[in-house]
Protein backbone atom coordinates (compact mmCIF):
# COMPACT_ATOMS: atom_id res chain seq x y z
CA UNK A 1 0.00 0.00 0.00
CA UNK A 2 2.97 2.46 1.00
CA UNK A 3 4.70 1.84 -2.01
CA UNK A 4 1.68 2.22 -4.05
CA UNK A 5 1.65 5.66 -2.85
CA UNK A 6 4.91 6.34 -3.10
CA UNK A 7 4.90 5.60 -6.64
CA UNK A 8 1.69 7.88 -7.20
CA UNK A 9 3.34 10.62 -5.91
CA UNK A 10 6.49 10.05 -7.79
CA UNK A 11 4.50 9.81 -10.60
CA UNK A 12 2.64 13.36 -10.05
CA UNK A 13 6.19 14.91 -9.64
CA UNK A 14 7.27 14.47 -12.87
CA UNK A 15 7.17 16.57 -15.91
CA UNK A 16 3.62 15.07 -16.70
CA UNK A 17 1.15 15.80 -19.12
CA UNK A 18 -0.85 19.57 -19.43
CA UNK A 19 -3.71 18.12 -17.79
CA UNK A 20 -1.87 17.16 -14.85
CA UNK A 21 -0.45 20.41 -14.24
CA UNK A 22 -3.02 21.59 -12.15
CA UNK A 23 -3.10 18.53 -10.11
CA UNK A 24 0.88 19.12 -9.46
CA UNK A 25 0.40 22.96 -8.64
CA UNK A 26 -1.94 22.44 -6.19
CA UNK A 27 0.11 19.74 -4.73
CA UNK A 28 2.61 21.80 -3.92
CA UNK A 29 1.11 24.88 -2.80
CA UNK A 30 -0.29 22.43 -0.18
CA UNK A 31 2.67 21.53 0.52
CA UNK A 32 4.53 24.99 1.12
CA UNK A 33 1.72 26.08 2.71
CA UNK A 34 2.76 23.92 5.94
CA UNK A 35 5.82 25.99 5.91
CA UNK A 36 4.03 29.39 5.72
CA UNK A 37 4.67 30.32 1.96
CA UNK A 38 2.40 31.04 -1.01
CA UNK A 39 2.66 31.99 -4.22
CA UNK A 40 2.56 35.60 -5.10
CA UNK A 41 1.46 34.58 -8.80
CA UNK A 42 -1.90 33.11 -7.69
CA UNK A 43 -2.51 36.84 -6.08
CA UNK A 44 -0.54 39.19 -7.72
CA UNK A 45 -3.62 40.82 -9.44
CA UNK A 46 -5.50 41.57 -6.26
CA UNK A 47 -2.29 43.04 -4.10
CA UNK A 48 -0.81 45.00 -6.47
CA UNK A 49 -4.27 46.64 -8.81
CA UNK A 50 -4.18 48.10 -12.06
CA UNK A 51 -6.35 50.92 -10.20
CA UNK A 52 -7.53 51.88 -6.44
CA UNK A 53 -9.64 49.63 -5.45
CA UNK A 54 -12.30 50.58 -2.35
CA UNK A 55 -14.08 48.09 0.05
CA UNK A 56 -16.04 51.43 1.52
CA UNK A 57 -19.25 52.61 -0.10
CA UNK A 58 -20.68 55.57 -0.61
CA UNK A 59 -23.46 56.69 2.38
CA UNK A 60 -25.21 59.52 3.31
CA UNK A 61 -26.49 59.88 7.40
CA UNK A 62 -29.23 61.98 7.62
CA UNK A 63 -29.27 64.88 10.41
CA UNK A 64 -32.81 64.32 11.68
CA UNK A 65 -31.97 60.53 12.46
CA UNK A 66 -28.86 61.58 13.47
CA UNK A 67 -30.04 63.59 16.42
CA UNK A 68 -33.18 61.69 17.28
CA UNK A 69 -31.05 58.51 17.62
CA UNK A 70 -28.16 60.08 19.39
CA UNK A 71 -30.56 61.90 22.11
CA UNK A 72 -32.42 58.56 22.70
CA UNK A 73 -28.43 57.34 23.87
CA UNK A 74 -28.53 60.30 26.15
CA UNK A 75 -31.66 58.48 28.41
CA UNK A 76 -29.43 54.97 28.22
CA UNK A 77 -26.23 56.21 29.63
CA UNK A 78 -23.89 58.78 30.66
CA UNK A 79 -20.88 60.81 29.30
CA UNK A 80 -18.92 59.90 32.35
CA UNK A 81 -20.08 56.44 32.63
CA UNK A 82 -19.65 55.65 28.42
CA UNK A 83 -16.34 57.83 28.86
CA UNK A 84 -17.44 58.65 25.34
CA UNK A 85 -21.05 58.76 24.69
CA UNK A 86 -20.74 58.50 20.59
CA UNK A 87 -22.71 56.77 18.22
CA UNK A 88 -20.43 55.45 15.12
CA UNK A 89 -21.19 56.22 11.65
CA UNK A 90 -20.10 52.98 9.93
CA UNK A 91 -20.06 52.18 6.60
CA UNK A 92 -22.12 49.58 5.46
CA UNK A 93 -19.31 47.97 3.17
CA UNK A 94 -17.33 47.54 6.58
CA UNK A 95 -19.56 46.29 9.52
CA UNK A 96 -17.83 46.01 13.07
CA UNK A 97 -15.15 47.81 11.77
CA UNK A 98 -15.82 50.74 13.69
CA UNK A 99 -14.84 53.11 9.92
CA UNK A 100 -16.59 55.38 8.16
CA UNK A 101 -13.83 54.46 5.09
CA UNK A 102 -10.79 52.04 5.28
CA UNK A 103 -8.59 54.98 7.27
CA UNK A 104 -10.91 57.11 9.12
CA UNK A 105 -13.26 56.38 12.15
CA UNK A 106 -16.24 59.11 12.29
CA UNK A 107 -18.58 58.84 14.83
CA UNK A 108 -21.71 61.66 16.51
CA UNK A 109 -20.83 62.31 20.40
CA UNK A 110 -23.33 63.81 22.68
CA UNK A 111 -22.71 65.98 26.10
CA UNK A 112 -26.01 66.66 28.32
CA UNK A 113 -25.60 70.22 29.99
CA UNK A 114 -23.63 69.68 32.89
CA UNK A 115 -21.74 66.30 31.80
CA UNK A 116 -17.92 65.69 31.76
CA UNK A 117 -16.68 63.62 29.22
CA UNK A 118 -13.51 63.12 31.26
CA UNK A 119 -10.15 63.71 30.42
CA UNK A 120 -7.78 61.52 28.87
CA UNK A 121 -4.88 60.86 25.71
CA UNK A 122 -3.93 58.89 23.30
CA UNK A 123 -1.80 58.71 20.32
CA UNK A 124 -5.00 58.79 17.10
CA UNK A 125 -5.77 62.44 16.63
CA UNK A 126 -9.04 63.31 16.52
CA UNK A 127 -10.74 66.48 14.78
CA UNK A 128 -14.60 67.78 16.09
CA UNK A 129 -16.78 69.26 13.50
CA UNK A 130 -19.70 70.83 15.66
CA UNK A 131 -23.33 70.58 14.67
CA UNK A 132 -25.73 71.27 17.14
CA UNK A 133 -25.43 73.23 20.46
CA UNK A 134 -23.57 76.15 22.01
CA UNK A 135 -21.70 76.89 24.49
CA UNK A 136 -20.10 73.28 25.62
CA UNK A 137 -16.18 73.17 25.22
CA UNK A 138 -13.36 71.01 24.65
CA UNK A 139 -9.98 71.51 27.02
CA UNK A 140 -7.18 70.67 24.86
CA UNK A 141 -3.78 71.07 27.14
CA UNK A 142 -5.35 73.12 29.59
CA UNK A 143 -6.96 75.67 26.99
CA UNK A 144 -10.95 75.31 26.69
CA UNK A 145 -12.21 76.29 23.44
CA UNK A 146 -16.22 76.87 23.47
CA UNK A 147 -18.20 75.19 20.28
CA UNK A 148 -20.44 77.09 18.20
CA UNK A 149 -22.00 74.88 14.91
CA UNK A 150 -19.23 74.51 12.38
CA UNK A 151 -16.44 75.18 14.41
CA UNK A 152 -13.35 72.81 13.70
CA UNK A 153 -11.56 71.56 16.43
CA UNK A 154 -8.70 69.38 16.59
CA UNK A 155 -7.06 67.10 19.07
CA UNK A 156 -3.18 66.16 18.37
CA UNK A 157 -1.30 62.85 19.35
CA UNK A 158 -1.15 62.48 22.74
CA UNK A 159 -3.10 66.03 23.71
CA UNK A 160 -4.78 65.48 27.02
CA UNK A 161 -8.49 67.02 26.48
CA UNK A 162 -11.95 66.59 27.80
CA UNK A 163 -15.28 67.87 26.98
CA UNK A 164 -17.70 69.79 28.94
CA UNK A 165 -20.97 71.18 29.01
CA UNK A 166 -21.75 74.35 30.83
CA UNK A 167 -24.85 75.71 28.80
CA UNK A 168 -28.32 74.35 28.86
CA UNK A 169 -28.48 72.85 25.35
CA UNK A 170 -27.81 69.44 24.53
CA UNK A 171 -24.22 69.23 22.14
CA UNK A 172 -23.47 67.23 19.65
CA UNK A 173 -20.54 67.07 17.09
CA UNK A 174 -18.98 64.71 14.65
CA UNK A 175 -15.69 63.11 15.70
CA UNK A 176 -13.19 61.63 13.26
CA UNK A 177 -10.18 59.57 14.61
CA UNK A 178 -7.20 58.56 12.42
CA UNK A 179 -7.21 55.26 14.78
CA UNK A 180 -7.25 53.06 11.64
CA UNK A 181 -4.45 54.35 10.46
CA UNK A 182 -2.85 54.19 13.59
CA UNK A 183 -4.02 50.59 14.18
CA UNK A 184 -2.89 49.73 10.58
CA UNK A 185 0.58 50.03 12.17
CA UNK A 186 -0.53 48.55 15.33
CA UNK A 187 1.05 51.71 16.98
CA UNK A 188 -2.10 52.47 19.64
CA UNK A 189 -1.15 53.93 23.16
CA UNK A 190 -3.69 55.57 25.41
CA UNK A 191 -4.39 56.50 28.42
CA UNK A 192 -7.22 57.90 31.23
CA UNK A 193 -6.38 60.50 34.02
CA UNK A 194 -7.36 60.46 37.45
CA UNK A 195 -9.09 64.09 37.55
CA UNK A 196 -12.25 64.49 34.92
CA UNK A 197 -11.04 67.48 33.91
CA UNK A 198 -7.81 69.29 33.05
CA UNK A 199 -6.53 72.37 35.62
CA UNK A 200 -6.94 75.46 33.12
CA UNK A 201 -3.65 76.90 32.80
CA UNK A 202 -4.69 78.49 29.71
CA UNK A 203 -7.41 80.97 28.22
CA UNK A 204 -9.65 80.25 25.50
CA UNK A 205 -8.20 81.82 22.23
CA UNK A 206 -4.40 81.55 23.43
CA UNK A 207 -3.38 79.13 21.16
CA UNK A 208 -4.74 81.49 18.18
CA UNK A 209 -3.23 84.61 19.59
CA UNK A 210 -0.05 83.16 20.05
CA UNK A 211 0.15 81.19 16.74
CA UNK A 212 -2.40 82.18 14.29
CA UNK A 213 -1.76 85.93 14.44
CA UNK A 214 1.17 86.51 12.51
CA UNK A 215 3.51 86.08 15.44
CA UNK A 216 5.33 83.30 17.32
CA UNK A 217 6.02 82.74 20.88
CA UNK A 218 9.96 82.43 20.94
CA UNK A 219 10.76 78.79 20.92
CA UNK A 220 8.48 77.69 18.39
CA UNK A 221 9.80 74.66 16.52
CA UNK A 222 9.85 75.28 12.99
CA UNK A 223 7.87 72.05 11.16
CA UNK A 224 5.69 71.45 13.67
CA UNK A 225 3.92 68.06 12.01
CA UNK A 226 0.40 69.36 13.49
CA UNK A 227 -0.93 72.85 14.28
CA UNK A 228 -0.61 74.59 17.26
CA UNK A 229 -3.83 75.94 16.21
CA UNK A 230 -6.28 74.21 18.22
CA UNK A 231 -9.82 76.03 17.00
CA UNK A 232 -10.50 77.17 13.55
CA UNK A 233 -14.23 78.89 14.06
CA UNK A 234 -17.29 79.02 11.28
CA UNK A 235 -16.97 82.60 12.50
CA UNK A 236 -13.90 83.15 11.04
CA UNK A 237 -13.63 81.08 8.52
CA UNK A 238 -17.19 81.31 6.87
CA UNK A 239 -16.30 84.76 5.48
CA UNK A 240 -13.32 84.13 3.66
CA UNK A 241 -15.01 81.01 1.53
CA UNK A 242 -18.10 84.04 1.19
CA UNK A 243 -15.17 86.54 0.08
CA UNK A 244 -13.65 84.27 -2.38
CA UNK A 245 -17.19 83.32 -4.12
CA UNK A 246 -18.24 86.57 -4.44
CA UNK A 247 -14.59 87.40 -5.97
CA UNK A 248 -15.63 84.52 -8.36
CA UNK A 249 -12.82 82.11 -6.95
CA UNK A 250 -14.53 79.14 -8.04
CA UNK A 251 -13.24 76.25 -8.45
CA UNK A 252 -15.34 74.10 -11.35
CA UNK A 253 -15.18 70.97 -9.42
CA UNK A 254 -14.93 72.08 -5.57
CA UNK A 255 -16.54 75.42 -5.37
CA UNK A 256 -14.56 78.58 -3.46
CA UNK A 257 -12.75 76.07 -1.04
CA UNK A 258 -9.83 76.73 1.16
CA UNK A 259 -7.71 74.42 2.98
CA UNK A 260 -7.35 74.56 6.99
CA UNK A 261 -3.54 75.23 7.60
CA UNK A 262 -1.14 74.90 10.46
CA UNK A 263 0.05 78.45 10.63
CA UNK A 264 3.26 77.64 11.51
CA UNK A 265 4.17 76.07 8.24
CA UNK A 266 1.54 76.11 6.28
CA UNK A 267 1.10 72.17 6.22
CA UNK A 268 -1.86 70.41 7.18
CA UNK A 269 -3.30 70.37 10.50
CA UNK A 270 -2.62 67.13 11.51
CA UNK A 271 -0.37 64.36 9.88
CA UNK A 272 -2.88 62.17 8.91
CA UNK A 273 -5.77 64.12 8.28
CA UNK A 274 -6.43 67.31 5.87
CA UNK A 275 -9.79 69.67 6.33
CA UNK A 276 -11.37 71.90 4.10
CA UNK A 277 -14.25 74.50 3.58
CA UNK A 278 -15.95 75.24 0.65
CA UNK A 279 -18.85 77.24 -0.78
CA UNK A 280 -20.93 76.93 -3.70
CA UNK A 281 -23.15 79.09 -5.64
CA UNK A 282 -26.90 78.40 -5.74
CA UNK A 283 -27.02 76.00 -8.86
CA UNK A 284 -23.56 75.28 -9.15
CA UNK A 285 -23.17 72.04 -10.97
CA UNK A 286 -19.89 70.77 -10.53
CA UNK A 287 -17.41 68.59 -12.96
CA UNK A 288 -16.25 65.05 -11.81
CA UNK A 289 -13.73 64.79 -10.15
CA UNK A 290 -11.61 61.84 -7.89
CA UNK A 291 -8.85 61.29 -5.90
CA UNK A 292 -7.22 58.71 -4.03
CA UNK A 293 -8.38 59.78 -0.38
CA UNK A 294 -11.32 59.14 0.86
CA UNK A 295 -13.55 61.64 2.21
CA UNK A 296 -16.03 62.86 4.69
CA UNK A 297 -18.19 65.46 3.92
CA UNK A 298 -20.54 67.40 6.30
CA UNK A 299 -23.20 69.91 5.38
CA UNK A 300 -23.03 73.20 7.03
CA UNK A 301 -25.51 75.28 5.29
CA UNK A 302 -27.46 74.91 1.98
CA UNK A 303 -28.72 71.80 0.07
CA UNK A 304 -28.73 69.79 -2.71
CA UNK A 305 -26.75 66.70 -3.87
CA UNK A 306 -23.36 64.59 -4.50
CA UNK A 307 -23.61 62.32 -7.33
CA UNK A 308 -20.90 59.22 -6.24
CA UNK A 309 -19.88 56.57 -9.15
CA UNK A 310 -24.03 56.69 -10.13
CA UNK A 311 -25.63 57.29 -6.78
CA UNK A 312 -26.93 60.45 -6.02
CA UNK A 313 -26.77 61.59 -2.12
CA UNK A 314 -29.34 63.78 -1.13
CA UNK A 315 -27.91 66.74 1.49
CA UNK A 316 -29.01 69.59 3.83
CA UNK A 317 -27.92 71.05 6.80
CA UNK A 318 -25.59 69.07 9.21
CA UNK A 319 -26.38 65.82 6.64
CA UNK A 320 -22.43 63.62 6.60
CA UNK A 321 -21.99 61.73 3.53
CA UNK A 322 -18.62 59.66 2.50
CA UNK A 323 -17.24 59.63 -0.96
CA UNK A 324 -14.79 56.24 -1.38
CA UNK A 325 -11.41 56.81 -2.50
CA UNK A 326 -11.08 56.85 -6.95
CA UNK A 327 -14.75 57.48 -6.87
CA UNK A 328 -15.97 60.00 -9.75
CA UNK A 329 -17.79 62.47 -7.94
CA UNK A 330 -19.77 65.71 -8.51
CA UNK A 331 -21.47 68.32 -6.32
CA UNK A 332 -24.73 70.29 -7.43
CA UNK A 333 -26.22 73.37 -5.17
CA UNK A 334 -29.57 73.55 -4.83
CA UNK A 335 -28.87 76.88 -2.93
CA UNK A 336 -25.69 79.02 -1.62
CA UNK A 337 -23.94 76.05 0.10
CA UNK A 338 -21.44 75.53 2.41
CA UNK A 339 -19.44 71.51 2.94
CA UNK A 340 -17.21 71.13 4.86
CA UNK A 341 -14.98 67.71 4.37
CA UNK A 342 -12.12 65.59 6.07
CA UNK A 343 -9.77 63.18 4.34
CA UNK A 344 -6.55 61.06 5.00
CA UNK A 345 -4.74 63.25 1.75
CA UNK A 346 -1.85 64.20 4.56
CA UNK A 347 -0.61 61.01 4.97
CA UNK A 348 -1.27 59.97 1.68
CA UNK A 349 0.85 62.91 0.64
CA UNK A 350 3.47 62.45 3.08
CA UNK A 351 4.09 58.50 1.66
CA UNK A 352 3.42 59.90 -1.84
CA UNK A 353 1.17 57.89 -2.74
CA UNK A 354 -1.43 60.64 -3.73
CA UNK A 355 -2.83 60.49 -6.95
CA UNK A 356 -6.13 63.24 -8.74
CA UNK A 357 -7.99 62.86 -11.84
CA UNK A 358 -8.83 66.35 -13.05
CA UNK A 359 -9.85 65.14 -16.06
CA UNK A 360 -13.40 66.11 -17.53
CA UNK A 361 -15.08 63.17 -18.26
FE1 LIG B 1 -10.32 61.27 23.04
Amino acid sequence: MASATATKRAESKAPGPKHNIEAVRQEYYERIAKHSMTPLWKVMDSVVTKEPVTRCQPVVWHFDDIKRLVMESGGLITAEEANRRVLILENPALPGQSKATNTLFAGVQMILPGEVAPAHRHVSSAIRFVLDGEGAYTAVEGEKAFMAPGDFVITANWAPHDHGNTSKKPMLWLDVLDFPQVNFFEASFAEQFESATQSTSRQDGDSLAFYGSGVLPDGTPARPNSSPVINYTYARTRPIVERMMKAGDIDKRHGARVRYANPVNGGPVLPTMGAQLAMFPKGFKGEKYRSTDGTIFVCAEGRGSTTVDGKVLEWGPWDVFVVPPWKHYAHNAAKESVLFSISDRPSQEALGIWREDTRAH
